[in-house]
C-alpha cells in the first residue's frame, strides 16, 4: 500500500487515518493545532508518523508524495495548499477529501497543475462512522495518478451489496466534487421527503409516536429501504431523560452548509429542471425563519389541520407517494449532471456514479441498483424516467402520489417536495404545456418572439390591441 501524507485530523481525518492504519496504509500526520497529530500518532502506533510542520509531512514520504487534505471546504483549503505548494515537487499529488465547491477544485488543479502538482478532488460521503468504517467514494481527477492510488481506497471504502468497493473515478477535472455537490442536494431532498412524511403522520393524522415509529421501521425493510429511513427510525427510538421521545423537543429548524443550495444554483446556471432539490433548499430557509413563522401563527393562525378521512388509505398512499418522490428525485439529480458533465466534458458515466452511491454514502438505498442498471443499458438515457423499469415504479404509486398531495394542500400541511416532484413528472409527461401563453406574453411587451407550429424561425405578431370593454378581448 502506497503511504499517504494526512493533514487535517479533525473528526473525518483521524477516522479517515484510523481506517487507512487498519488497511496497512503508512501514514505521514500533519494538524496545526498542537498536539493532534502526535495524539493521533500515539493512538496508530507503527502505522503514523506526527509531522510537525507542512514542510516535515511533506519531507516523511517518498517521492512521488500523496498528501490528502481532510480540511473545511474554503479558505482553509486554499491556506493548506499554499503551505505544501513549496515544498513539493512535479508529479506529487494533493487530494481534496472537503465539500468543495466545484470550481475552486478547478481553479486549484490548474495553480496545482502549474508546479506539475496533481489536484485530485475527492467527494467523500458518510460522515464521521463511514469515514471510519467505509465511506463512499467520488475521485475526480487525472486517470492515471488515480489508477496509482486506487488500490488504496477501494481498501477503505464501503462496498456495495455485491462486495464492489464504493470508490470510483467518477470523471476528469472537477467532476468529484461536483458529484458529491448533487449527491449532497439528494440527499437535502429526501431528508425533506422523510420530514414531510412524518409531518402528515404526527401533525395531521395524529397517529402516536410509536406507530409513526413502527411504520418506519417498516418502511425501513421494504421498497423505502434506504440509510436516511434508517436515521428516521433512529430519530423517534431515542428518548430524552425523561423518557419522552427526543424528537418531540428538537427545535423546528434546519441548518445547511451550503451544498443544497450550489446544487440548486447549478440547476438554475445551467437551466436544467431540479424543482424538488430547490424546493429541498428552501423548505430549509422556511424553516429558519423560526420567529416569523411563530409570530403569524400568533397573529393569523395556521390553516386548519383536523383530518377526518381514511387514515389508513392515506398511510398507505404515503408509502407509494414516497417511493415516486424519492426516484423523482434522483431522476433529477441525475439529469443535473449529465447536463453540467456535458458543459465540461468531464466524462462521468452515470452508472460509475450510481454504483458508487450503492454503499457508505448518505444517499445509498436500494434503488440506487435499478438506476446502476438502467444507465449501464442505456448509457445515453437523458433523462430516468424514460427507463421503462424506473417509470413503472413511480407511476405504481401515481394516484396515490397525488392523494398525498391533495390531501396535504386541503388541510394546508406544506409539503413541498412532494408537490413539486409531482409537477416535474406532470410537466415532463405532458406534451402540450403553459408556456404558448409565456411566449406570447413575451412578444406582446418585449417583441421577443415565439415558435410557430408548422413554420420554421422565430416569429412575431401583430398583436390585438386592449379593449377590456369587449367580451371576445378586443374582437
Ligand atoms: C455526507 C454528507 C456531508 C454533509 C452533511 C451536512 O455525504 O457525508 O453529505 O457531506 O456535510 O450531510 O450537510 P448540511 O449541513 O448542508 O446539511
Amino acid at each position: 500500500m502506497t503511504a499517504l501524507g494526512l493533514m487535517g485530523l479533525g473528526v473525518m481525518g483521524a477516522n479517515l487515518a484510523r481506517n487507512l492504519a487498519d488497511h496497512g496504509v503508512q501514514l505521514a500526520l500533519y494538524d496545526p493545532a498542537a498536539g493532534v497529530a502526535q495524539h493521533l500518532a500515539q493512538d496508530l502506533g507503527s502505522a503514523g508518523t506526527a509531522c510537525a510542520t507542512p514542510e516535515a509531512l511533506v519531507a516523511a514520504l517518498a517521492a512521488p508524495r500523496t498528501i490528502f487534505l481532510l480540511v473545511p471546504a474554503g479558505a482553509a483549503t486554499d491556506a493548506a495548499i499554499e503551505s505544501l505548494l513549496p515544498h513539493l515537487a512535479a508529479g506529487d499529488v494533493i487530494i481534496d477529501g472537503g465539500n468543495a465547491f466545484y470550481r475552486d477544485t478547478a481553479r486549484r488543479q490548474a495553480a496545482c497543475g502549474a508546479s506539475g502538482v496533481h489536484f485530485l478532488g475527492f467527494g467523500v460521503s458518510g460522515g464521521a462512522e463511514g469515514a471510519r468504517h467505509g465511506p463512499a467514494i467520488m475521485a475526480g481527477g487525472d486517470r492515471t495518478v488515480l489508477e496509482r492510488l486506487a488500490p488504496t481506497f477501494a481498501a477503505i471504502a464501503a462496498k456495495a451489496p455485491d462486495g464492489t468497493p464504493c470508490f470510483a473515478r467518477v470523471g476528469d477535472g472537477a467532476a468529484g466534487h461536483f458529484v458529491k455537490t448533487v449527491h449532497n442536494g439528494i440527499e437535502y431532498a429526501h431528508m425533506q421527503l422523510i420530514a414531510e412524511a412524518w409531518q402528515l403522520l404526527r401533525r395531521l393524522l395524529r397517529l402516536p409516536h410509536e406507530e409513526v415509529r413502527d411504520l418506519f421501521a417498516r418502511w425501513a425493510r421494504g421498497a423505502l429501504s434506504s440509510f436516511l429511513m434508517e436515521c428516521a427510525v433512529r430519530a423517534l427510538d431515542t428518548m430524552d431523560k425523561d423518557g419522552t421521545p427526543l424528537i418531540e423537543h428538537i427545535v423546528d429548524t434546519a441548518e445547511q452548509k451550503g451544498t443544497g443550495q450550489w446544487t440548486a444554483n447549478a440547476a438554475l446556471e445551467y437551466g436544467v429542471a431540479a424543482p424538488s432539490l430547490a424546493e429541498a433548499v428552501h423548505a430549509r430557509c422556511l424553516s429558519a425563519l423560526k420567529d416569523m413563522r411563530l409570530a403569524m401563527e400568533a397573529s393569523v393562525g395556521a390553516p386548519t389541520m383536523a383530518f377526518a378521512g381514511d387514515v389508513k388509505a392515506l398511510v398507505a398512499a404515503l408509502e407509494r407517494a414516497l417511493l415516486s418522490a424519492n426516484i423523482t428525485v434522483l431522476a433529477q439529480g441525475f439529469a443535473l449532471i449529465r447536463a453540467v458533465d456535458a458543459e465540461h466534458g468531464w466524462g462521468v458515466d452515470p452508472a460509475t456514479v450510481a454504483r458508487t452511491w450503492r454503499g457508505g454514502c448518505i444517499i445509498r438505498s436500494t434503488l440506487l441498483e435499478p438506476i446502476a442498471e438502467a444507465y449501464a443499458a442505456a448509457p445515453d438515457l437523458d433523462n430516468l424516467l424514460r427507463d421503462r423499469v424506473l417509470w413503472r415504479r413511480v407511476t405504481a404509486g401515481d394516484a396515490e402520489w397525488r392523494q398525498v398531495v391533495v390531501t396535504a394542500v386541503a388541510h394546508g400541511v406544506p409539503v413541498p417536495v412532494f408537490s413539486a416532484s409531482l409537477a416535474y413528472v406532470d410537466g415532463l409527461r405532458t406534451g402540450r404545456l403553459w408556456a404558448d401563453m409565456i411566449a406570447a406574453q413575451r412578444d406582446i411587451f418585449g417583441q421577443h418572439g415565439f415558435a410557430r407550429f408548422g413554420s420554421p424561425g422565430r416569429h412575431h405578431a401583430d398583436w390585438a390591441t386592449l379593449d377590456l370593454t369587449s367580451p371576445a378581448g378586443g374582437s
